[in-house]
């Protein structure tokens, strides 16, 4: 499953120069799935052709409600109904006045007028003209209406000056379009999450670790954020930006994190851990770099708390998702982990295979709850996350949880 599955998003085009990076959007959009109408105005044509933008949609570009060919195929009205979003991209300083006024006197207007689909305008152009108070004034009414305004960006400009009224770039309005459509089903609700590795010292230059990037937990952070949740990522050391409008707690050894979670958890509604926890650590942690100077060391290793286990065995515990990693007999050690951690749920992966698993981009997930189980298969860490924030999101409200209407 992809961001956009679906998705009917009317692209409007109109007069800026801003209007050659929506060859780029468009190829965004598609790739998430997307199903991308363009309509453009008659100066957007001036701009970038209708043939590129046609090329890369896959569909007709519709410019004129006069034209009886293109209304015959699919009329004006049916267009609007069509529409799951109407993008502007770029608006100009010309379009978003006569959007402010409500006139119909091209395809383009008159299509934001005749639909009850949210719109969203990137508005475009010369500083000076977004900073003046007519455009000022329609922005405001425009935004009080309902209508959105993704940007404009401040920056260096086409005519050579510098300040507001750039475009957003193709990605940051993809970005906006994915966030539109996000359910916002954990809104007002806070997760703990763990993800990364431990590291338990075996002196100062040397620990115990594992594989796990990180990639798996901080896809999930993201994906959380995207529904709404306030997420808490308590995370090992790995090399990931952290996800925007996530709280990062930073952690080497499972001790760490098992104090940093037990300070979290109580205020949290879901607690997922992703982590891979070192389950031993040395014994002792030597206080200088242990020398080479004998054939054979040994270490002593003790079992670290089972931090997972923890949350779980608590006497108001959140709901609870754990994962499993394993190398064989996948579903049936996740069972066995599941029950005997009495945790909600376990997202079951195999590792130390040629795809999935630690530090790939990509990987599939068995989830098991009380009664039910669903294969996730093999997909980009990023929507892999999703589909399982869904699920989370499922079974937490199915479960003990109340809905947020009730
Ligand atoms: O980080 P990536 O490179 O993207 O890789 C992702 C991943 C493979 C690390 C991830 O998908 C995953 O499987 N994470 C759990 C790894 C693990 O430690 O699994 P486990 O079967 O050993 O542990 C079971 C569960 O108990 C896990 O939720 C783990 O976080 C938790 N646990 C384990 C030991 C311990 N001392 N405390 C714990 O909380």
């Amino acid at each position: 499953m992809l961001e956009l599955d679906g998705k009917q998003i009317l692209l409007g085009i109109t007069g800026g120069i801003a209007a050659y990076k929506t060859a780029e959007l468009v190829r965004l959009l598609r790739k998430s799935n997307a199903q991308v109408q363009v309509v453009m105005t008659r100066a957007a044509t001036e701009f970038i052709t209708p043939l590129t933008l046609q090329t890369l949609s896959g569909r007709t570009v519709r410019q004129d409600f006069f034209d009886p060919n293109d209304e015959a195929s699919i009329g004006h009205i049916d267009l609007a109904r069509w529409a799951d979003l109407i993008l502007i991209a770029p608006a100009s300083a010309d379009f978003m006045a006569r959007l402010t006024h409500g006139l119909a006197n091209d395809l383009l207007s008159t299509l934001c007028l005749a639909t009850t689909a949210p719109i969203a305008t990137a508005p475009a152009m010369n500083q000076q003209m977004w900073l003046n108070p007519a455009t000022q004034a329609n922005a405001k009414l425009l935004q009080e209406r309902g209508i959105k305004l993704w940007g404009p960006d401040a920056g260096e400009q086409a005519c050579g000056e510098t300040g507001p009224g750039r475009m957003l770039e193709p990605s940051a309005l993809l970005a906006h379009v994915v966030k539109q459509f996000s359910s916002q089903a954990l809104a007002g609700r806070c997760v703990v999450l763990t993800a990364g590795p431990t590291q338990e010292p075996i002196d100062p230059v040397r620990f115990i670790g594992n594989r796990s990037s990180g990639k798996m937990g901080f896809a999930l952070a993201h994906a959380l954020v995207e529904a709404g949740a306030k997420v808490y990522l308590i995370s090992g050391p790995v090399s990931l930006p952290t996800p925007p409008g996530v709280v990062r707690i930073n952690i080497n050894t499972a001790a760490e994190m098992q104090q940093n979670v037990a300070e979290q958890v109580d205020k949290c509604d879901i607690f997922i851990a992703c982590a891979a926890v070192a389950d031993y650590r040395p014994e002792i942690t030597a206080s200088q770099k242990i020398k080479k100077n004998q054939d054979q060391i040994e270490l002593i290793l003790t079992r670290n708390p089972d931090i997972l286990a923890e949350v779980a065995a608590r006497a108001a515990p959140p709901f609870t998702v754990g994962f499993a990693a394993e190398t064989e007999r996948v579903t049936e050690y996740a069972e066995e982990k599941r029950k005997l951690k009495r945790v909600d749920m376990v997202a079951a992966n195999l590792v130390g295979a040629k795809q999935g698993g630690f530090e790939k981009d990509e990987n599939a997930l068995t989830v098991l709850w009380e009664g039910g189980s669903k294969n996730l298969p093999m997909a980009k860490k990023e929507n892999l996350a999703r589909s399982l924030v869904t699920l989370i999101t499922e079974r937490y409200y199915a479960e003990k949880h109340p809905t947020k209407d009730s």
